[in-house]
């Protein structure tokens, strides 16, 4: 006996669309999928450019949430803003397991298009840069690479003009009485944080007495959540870095790995590290 071939429209699946929003439409996939354009013959190369097109998607979520998070806290409305970024920590997970992908590529593949890269790199996303800008970390030279693009370059100004995620999470230990300096508190957005005593004193009291401080207590396990995945980024970065290029410079100029390692000293929430070797 012959089956007929199942047919979805039976169950009221909408298949015409002609004149009416599709799948493709809202998710303007012809733009998507027509933004690949490999610079050489190279079979890797489409993975290359697919795995940082992709990075920079779940990192336009993560600066979405972060945003939202960030003017939840300073409005002292802390739950909705636990939620934003625990989602954040899980974009930075969902990339920490894109790099097993990377890592399918060996280095006498990436050396078949690494030429036609030119001086691009990964050391020129801006997104990136600007959750690093909105998590805290304010490196004005940085901004250098992007000014060439006063839009993005105004994107990321608009940012070191308003205080950082950590900055409004201090702002929520003044608010709940704790005796912090205007150099804490009151701060020059643009300038670097630098890690102060008195602020590592009320995280400490707070985690000495999560019940008392609970709200606080989640606040800071929420941006160590963050910080902590970030940091695993960074070193499987890193690592993907040496296993493919080892010690060559990047071509986006620098020393490569030896820059990077640098860079995972980079403290995005410091006294909330500091604090736990005082307990
Ligand atoms: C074959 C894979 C990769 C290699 C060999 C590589 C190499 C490098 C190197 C050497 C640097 C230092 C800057 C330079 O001189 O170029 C760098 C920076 C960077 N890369 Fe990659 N990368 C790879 C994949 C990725 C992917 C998939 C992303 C995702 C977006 C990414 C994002 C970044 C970012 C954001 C930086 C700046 C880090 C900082 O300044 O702290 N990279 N990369």
């Amino acid at each position: 006996m012959t089956r007929t071939p199942y047919d979805p429209a039976r169950d009221g699946a909408q298949m015409a669309f002609d004149g009416r929003m599709s799948y493709t439409d809202y998710l303007c996939l012809d733009a998507i999928l027509t933004a690949q354009h490999p610079r050489s013959t190279a079979h890797d190369e489409m993975l290359f450019i697919i795995q940082h097109q992709t990075s920079e998607l779940w990192m336009r979520l993560a600066l979405h949430e972060l945003g939202a998070a960030r003017d939840l806290i300073a409005a002292g409305d802390l739950r909705p803003a636990f939620k934003m970024l625990s989602r954040v920590a899980r974009i930075f997970e969902q990339l920490n397991n894109a790099w097993d992908v990377l890592r399918t590529m060996t280095p006498a593949e990436y050396t078949r298009f690494r030429d036609a890269l030119g001086q691009s790199s990964g050391f020129q996303s801006w997104q990136y840069r600007l959750i690093e800008y909105t998590a805290g970390n304010r490196n004005l030279a940085m901004l250098r690479p992007h000014a060439h693009r006063p839009d993005l370059t105004a994107a990321l100004e608009a940012e070191l003009a308003r205080p950082s995620l950590y900055d409004v999470a201090v702002g929520r230990l003044a608010a709940a009485g704790f005796a912090l300096p205007p150099e804490a508190t009151a701060r020059d957005p643009r300038a670097p944080r630098a890690p102060h005593p008195a602020v590592e004193a009320a995280w400490a009291a707070v985690y000495r007495e999560p019940e008392r401080y609970w709200e606080l207590y989640e606040l800071a396990e929420k941006l160590m959540d963050f910080e902590d995945y970030f940091r695993r980024w960074r070193f499987n970065h890193v690592t993907t870095v040496e296993r493919i290029i080892g010690f060559k410079r990047g071509t986006g100029g620098t020393s490569g790995v030896q820059y990077l390692r640098r860079m995972l000293e980079v403290e995005l929430f410091p006294e909330l590290w500091h604090l736990r070797t005082s307990l």
